[in-house]
């Protein structure tokens, strides 16, 4: 953070000092929301949460170096009284960004932020110090925070957003204004709560409505949702995609035999050949969306080419693969889950089946529930049991309850499949299912919601190893 008086906080977020000694005496940050996370010169957040209140670990935080606390009672320690500690940050944040004048890149969409958003660091980390959101990061007090985080140096802010409802993405956008607004889809993700896609639609196109005149809308040619969002800005509007008038273009898109993704990518500088180290199909998208941040931020073809090539993932359990040194290669997607991903992991793991079944090798698919996803559920569970008959997939386990059932029921239906698809109960049943079938060879890809925590038994898996596992 830049350094900040107490008494310009104080000022900042119309807050009251209590305790306060010495108000000329500076935080230098960072802002931090958990007492673990303090180091001398930060300003500790409290936050009254469900089960713990921030505010009991006032002590404790000042004691390991906290300058003060941004609370919303006195807690007997250095600190600044607000009404509301989420609007006080968002506050904070908003003055430190325009005080910074670094370029802001934010980002929203059903799928893909985080995968994106981390290419994005990885191609900006290459022309400039860039700050950007850890994991996902991605609300009302994520965002302030990551922002907060950015000192004089940082060139570049890369921001996830996520849109809990209407007005949401007003919100974030308006306490870290964005020059480039990027929307990468508008999937079926929380279409529970939004009630269509074209209510989502709504709220994610809220980012390019902020934009600046000078600013850039980088938007999804090949999602007409997104597409249809350049009418709500006064932005210029630069398109992603495989479509033919995309300004920043994937063409000859395949997979390799491994399950990565190779294309032709065109800007408006040139073309030049890439082959993402990330796994499935989906990434194309998202690193083309990538790449046209970059390319609006100034960088060549040949730059963007050499970095989307040489880009991992820094968020964990997304298409993660483990090799384990008995030859079973383990896919952790366990993230999330909703259609449009469980279909594009089941493409790459078909993909990355088809190198290995000369070898005698089988697919796995162990999949669990897709969430929110309201009336539309059982047809997409179905869907997607059919999806891995269709794919070829060795074997489907599907894992939990009613919708599990739905998603072995789908693939029963759909082929002549007898064993190849069973249902279980839960993780450990899967992880007992899996350790006595698996053999050298096999590929198993682990996905399902976030609320299945399905990583369970990707982990399981590749603990009964013995050695050192490689990442790829
Ligand atoms: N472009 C895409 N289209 C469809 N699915 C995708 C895409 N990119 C990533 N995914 C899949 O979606 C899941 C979530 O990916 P990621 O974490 O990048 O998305 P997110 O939008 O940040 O999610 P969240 O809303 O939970 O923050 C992963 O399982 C990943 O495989
Ligand atoms: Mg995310």
């Amino acid at each position: 953070m830049i350094p900040l008086s107490l008494a310009e906080i104080a000022a900042i977020v119309g807050g009251q000092p209590y305790d306060v000694p010495d108000p000329s005496v500076t935080v230098t940050g960072p802002v931090v929301k958990d007492s673990r996370d303090v180091r001398q010169g930060s300003l500790f957040a409290a936050f009254a949460g469900e089960r713990v209140d921030g505010h009991d670990y006032a002590r404790r935080a000042f004691d390991a170096g906290a300058v003060a606390v941004l609370a919303s009672r006195p807690v007997g320690v250095p600190a600044i009284v607000v009404d509301d500690v989420v609007g006080a940050l968002g506050a904070l944040a908003r003055t430190v960004v325009e005080r910074l004048g670094t370029t802001v890149v934010a980002l929203t969409g059903s799928a893909g932020k985080t995968s994106t958003k981390d290419l994005i660091a990885q191609l900006l980390e290459r022309k400039a110090p860039t700050v950007w959101t850890p994991g996902s990061l991605n609300n009302e007090i994520g965002l302030p925070l990551t922002a907060l985080s950015a000192t004089a140096e940082t060139r570049h802010l890369v921001l996830e957003m996520g849109a809990k409802g209407i007005g949401h993405i007003h919100y974030l956008a308006d306490l870290t204004p964005p020059r480039i607004g990027l929307v990468l889809n508008v999937g079926s993700a929380h279409i529970g709560e939004f009630g269509s896609r074209e209510a989502i639609a709504q709220a994610k196109g809220e980012l390019v409505e902020v934009l600046p005149e000078d600013g850039a809308a980088i938007l999804n040619a090949d999602d007409p949702l997104v597409r249809a969002m350049a009418s709500r800005t006064k932005a210029r509007v630069l398109l992603f995609g495989e479509a033919a008038d995309a300004d920043v273009r994937g063409e000859n898109v395949r997979l390799t035999d491994d399950g990565r993704p190779a294309f032709a990518l065109h800007t408006p500088t040139g073309c030049s050949d890439v082959t993402l180290r990330l796994y499935g199909e989906h990434h194309v998208s998202n690193a083309l969306a990538a790449a046209a941040v970059a390319h609006e931020l100034g960088m060549s073809v040949t730059e963007i080419a050499e970095a989307l090539s040489g880009a991992g993932t820094l968020s964990r359990w997304r298409m993660e693969v483990t090799e384990r040194p008995d030859g079973v290669t383990v896919v952790n997607d366990a993230y999330n889950a909703n259609p449009e991903s469980m279909k594009a992991a089941l493409r790459a793991l078909a993909a990355m089946g088809k190198a290995r079944r000369a070898g005698g090798g089988r697919t796995w698919a162990v999949l669990g529930q897709m969430a929110e996803l309201g009336d539309a559920s059982l047809a997409e569970h179905d869907a997607v049991g059919r999806i891995a008959v269709r794919l070829n997939v060795s074997k489907l386990v599907a894992v939990g309850g009613q919708e599990a059932s739905w998603l072995q029921l789908g693939a029963y239906n759909e082929g002549s499949w007898g064993e190849e698809s069973v249902h279980v109960s839960d993780a450990e049943a899967a992880v007992d299912l899996l350790r006595s079938e698996l053999r050298p060879g096999d590929v198993v890809l682990v996905k399902a919601s976030r609320s299945v925590g399905l990583e369970r038994v990707a982990l399981a898996l590749l603990e009964t190893t013995e050695g050192e596992v490689a990442v790829r």
